[in-house]
C-alpha cells in the first residue's frame, strides 16, 4: 500500500499541534469575514448566534475530524478506506481535497492583499489621504492584474517554501513563531483600540445585543428573510472559521499520538480561534465608531475603512502597519496549514515524498489562483446573480456548500454503522488525558446536527432560487 512507503512525520510538541491547528482555523474568517458580517447583521445579537453554532456544531465536528485523522494516521486521501475498508467512503477524500483547493483559489489572492497593505502602510502610501484617496489606492490595486498576481505568487511561493522544509522544521517552527507574534500584536492593538476617546460606541455596538437588528427590514417578509440570512451566515461562519469539513483539520490529527483526549485539545483550539475573532472585533468596532465611521461597509471594511481610521489616529502609520502584519500572519498560517494538507494528501495517495509533490502542487495552486485575481479586473464581467464575482463564487462553493456538507459527511461517517461507527469514534476521541466527549449527546450528533445543517442549507438557498427563478 502507498501509505506504508513513506514514514509518517509527527509534531515535535503538543504546543505545536495546538498552535498549528489554531493557525489553520485563525485566518481571514476571524479578522476579515467575522467583523464585516457582524457589522452587516447588527453586532452583538449576531455574535451570540455565531457562538451558539460554534458550540453545538463546530466543536463536535472538529472532534470528529481530528479523531478520523488520529485513528487512521493518514490524510483524507486514504483515512476513510483505512477506517472503513468497504471502500464506500473513498470518494469523499476527493471532495475534501477539492474543497481545500477551491479555498486556496481565492485565499492566496486575499492573503496577498494583506501583505501588500503591510508594505503600503509602512511606506506611507496612505499618509494624508481622505477616505476617497484610500478607496482609490484599493481600487488601483484591484484593477491591476499584475499587482494582484504578483502578490498571489509571492504567497504561494512563501507558503510552499515553508512546507518544503518539512512538518517540524517548516510548518511547525514557522507557524508557532507567527502565532506567538499574532497573539502579542492582538493584545497591543486591542489595548490601543479600546482606549481611544469615543471607543464606547463601538463597544456598545459589539457587546450589547439588539435582537431587533437581526430582523431589519420594512415588512415581515423582509424581516424574516433577513433573519434567515443571518442564521445561515452564522452557521457558515462557524464552519469557515474552524476550517471544518474539508480535511484540513483532519491532517493535523494524523500527526499526533494518544496522550491527550481529542475533545480537550479541540476545546483549546476552538477557544483560541474564538478569542482571536472576538478580539478582532474589539479592535475594529471601537476604532471605526471612535472616528465616526460606519462598521457595516462589508468586505471593504478592512481595506478602505480601516486605513482611513488609522490615518486619523496619532501614530496611525505604526498601528496600521502592525494591524496588517497581524492580518497577514493570520492568513498565512491558514495558507501554510492548507498547503500542508494538499501535500500530505498527495503523499498518502500516491506514496510520494514531500520533495516530489511540492513543486507540482505549488504550480497547480498558482495556476488555479489566477482566475480569482483576474475576476477583479479583466474578468469582472463574470458574475452569478445572488452570488457575485469569481472570488464570491469560489467562496460560495466552499463556505456555503463544501464546508457544511463535508461536515455532514464526517458526522455520518462517525455515527453510522455503515461508516466508522459511533463506538469507534468515541473510543478514539476519548483516548488520552483530558475532557471526554459527552456520549449522552449521541441523538443530537446523529440526528440533530445533520437535520440542522440540511435545514439551514435549504434556508440559505431559498432566496437564491427565488432570485434565479424570478420569484423574489
Ligand atoms: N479557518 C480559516 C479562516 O478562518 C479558513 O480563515
Amino acid at each position: 500500500m502507498a501509505e506504508d512507503i513513506v514514514a509518517r512525520e509527527k509534531f515535535a510538541s503538543r504546543l505545536g499541534f495546538i498552535l498549528i491547528s489554531a493557525g489553520c482555523a485563525i485566518g481571514l474568517g476571524n479578522i476579515w469575514r467575522f467583523p464585516y458580517i457582524t457589522g452587516e447583521y447588527g453586532g452583538a445579537a449576531f455574535v451570540i448566534m455565531y457562538l451558539v453554532f460554534l458550540v453545538i456544531l463546530g466543536l463536535p465536528v472538529m472532534v470528529m475530524e481530528f479523531s478520523v485523522g488520529r485513528a487512521s494516521q493518514r490524510s483524507t486521501a486514504t483515512a476513510f478506506n483505512i477506517l472503513q475498508p468497504s471502500g464506500k467512503w473513498n470518494w469523499f477524500g476527493w471532495v475534501t481535497v477539492l474543497g481545500c483547493l477551491i479555498l486556496m483559489m481565492f485565499y492566496t489572492t486575499v492573503c496577498g492583499w494583506f501583505l501588500n497593505y503591510v508594505v503600503k502602510m509602512a511606506t506611507g502610501t496612505f499618509n494624508g489621504l481622505d477616505p476617497d484617496g484610500v478607496a482609490n489606492v484599493f481600487g488601483t490595486m484591484m484593477g491591476s492584474p499584475s499587482e494582484l498576481i504578483a502578490w498571489m505568487l509571492f504567497v504561494v511561493i512563501l507558503g510552499f517554501l515553508v512546507c518544503s522544509l518539512g512538518l517540524q522544521k517548516g510548518v511547525e517552527r514557522i507557524t508557532k513563531f507567527m502565532m506567538v507574534c499574532l497573539l502579542i500584536l492582538l493584545v497591543v492593538l486591542v489595548v490601543r483600540a479600546v482606549t481611544l476617546p469615543g471607543a464606547e460606541a463601538g463597544l456598545e455596538f459589539y457587546l450589547m445585543p439588539d435582537f431587533g437588528a437581526l430582523f431589519a427590514g420594512d415588512n415581515p417578509a423582509a424581516q424574516w428573510g433577513h433573519f434567515g440570512e443571518a442564521v445561515y451566515a452564522a452557521m457558515g461562519q462557524a464552519f469557515f472559521t474552524l476550517s471544518l469539513g474539508i480535511g484540513s483539520m483532519e491532517i493535523f490529527g494524523s500527526y499526533i499520538d494518544k496522550d491527550r483526549s481529542i475533545t480537550g485539545e479541540s476545546l483549546r483550539i476552538c477557544g483560541l480561534d474564538t478569542f482571536v475573532a472576538l478580539m478582532a472585533g474589539l479592535i475594529i468596532f471601537p476604532a471605526c465608531l471612535a472616528f465616526g465611521v460606519s462598521p457595516d461597509a462589508g468586505p471593504s471594511l478592512v481595506f478602505i475603512t480601516l486605513p482611513s481610521v488609522f490615518e486619523q489616529m496619532p501614530l496611525g502609520q505604526l498601528w496600521g502597519s502592525l494591524f496588517f502584519l497581524f492580518m497577514s500572519f493570520a492568513a498565512l498560517s491558514t495558507v501554510i496549514a492548507v498547503f500542508e494538507m494538499l501535500l500530505a494528501w498527495s503523499m498518502d495517495k500516491w506514496g510520494l515524498s514531500r520533495r516530489q509533490v511540492v513543486i507540482r502542487t505549488a504550480v497547480l495552486v498558482a495556476v488555479l489562483s489566477v482566475p480569482c485575481a483576474l475576476g477583479f479586473n479583466v474578468w469582472s464581467g463574470f458574475q452569478i446573480p445572488g452570488i457575485g464575482d469569481i472570488q464570491g463564487i469560489e467562496d460560495f462553493i466552499v463556505s456555503n456548500n463544501l464546508l457544511p456538507l463535508g461536515s455532514l459527511i464526517f458526522v455520518l461517517f462517525c455515527t453510522r454503522k455503515a461508516g466508522w461507527g459511533w463506538d469507534n469514534f468515541l473510543a478514539e476521541a476519548d483516548a488520552g488525558k483530558g475532557a471526554k466527549f459527552p456520549a449522552v449527546i449521541l441523538p443530537w450528533v446523529k440526528w440533530g446536527i445533520p437535520l440542522l445543517i440540511i435545514a439551514i442549507f435549504i434556508m440559505g438557498y431559498a432566496p437564491k432560487f427565488a432570485l434565479w427563478f424570478g420569484l423574489a
